[in-house]
């Protein structure tokens, strides 16, 4: 039988989750498989709190009956364990995210976690990171002027769009715009100078985030780094 190699990696990844734990829940078709697993061991009777990147996380896990407690409450660096997908991953576990726009609320609750445990399958894992475009989060006020310095930086960015017309928003009302920058031989620099942008929200290059990456595959088998 077919085995899905994300629902293997985000079923590992829920091993992890213990009673007590307050648990970041990530985005995206691996996450989903996480979340799913983690809302049947809350019926079986597991005894956690969560946090979600995303509205159709929350809306999932509120679903799931996963009891969820308001962010503003969670003291800085209280999140225990967040299982989170991943759009490329590194040897060094620095990662692109953000392929499904969450990417912001993404790395606010990956920054406040003690562990940040990312799933995904295989193809995810490359040896340097940028054939998958950068998505960077930028504010509708002025987006055009931004891009044009996202160009400036070698970016050639497009903005993503719905059905392509419509600019996609974010959950926390923004574009994106999809980057490519070839070969990004230096995350931790290209991050910092593009959060440096005015009308740059954030970006999807997560490094030194991830403390473990568990690749699924398509016979079965998993690998764990
Ligand atoms: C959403 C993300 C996702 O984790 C990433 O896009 C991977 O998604 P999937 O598991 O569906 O391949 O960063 O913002």
């Amino acid at each position: 039988m077919a085995v899905d190699p994300k629902r293997l990696a985000g079923e590992e990844a829920v091993k992890l989750v213990e009673d007590g734990m307050l648990v970041g829940l990530g985005t995206g078709s691996t996450a989903y498989w996480a979340i799913v697993d983690i809302g049947r061991r809350v019926k079986e009777g597991l005894k956690i709190t969560a946090v979600p990147t995303s509205i159709r996380s929350e809306e999932l896990a509120v679903s799931l009956g996963i009891p969820l407690v308001p962010l503003d409450d969670v003291p800085p660096g209280g999140i225990d364990l967040t299982i989170d997908g991943a759009d490329e991953a590194d040897g060094e576990l620095n990662l692109i995210k953000g392929g499904g726009g969450a990417l912001l609320r993404e790395k606010i609750i990956a920054a406040h976690s003690k562990r940040l445990v990312i799933v995904a399958d295989a193809s995810k894992e490359v040896e340097t990171l940028g054939t998958f475009p950068l998505p960077v989060e930028i504010v509708p006020f002025g987006f055009k002027l931004t891009m044009g310095r996202l160009e400036a930086l070698g970016g050639h960015p497009s903005l993503r769009l719905i059905q392509g017309e419509e600019p996609y928003v974010t959950d926390n009302g923004n574009y994106i715009a999809d980057c490519r920058f070839g070969v990004i031989a230096d995350a931790a620099a290209l991050e910092t100078t593009l959060n440096l942008l005015p009308g740059v929200v954030e970006n999807g290059l997560f490094v030194g985030m991830a403390e473990r990456l568990i690749l699924g595959r398509e016979d079965g088998t998993l690998s764990v780094r």
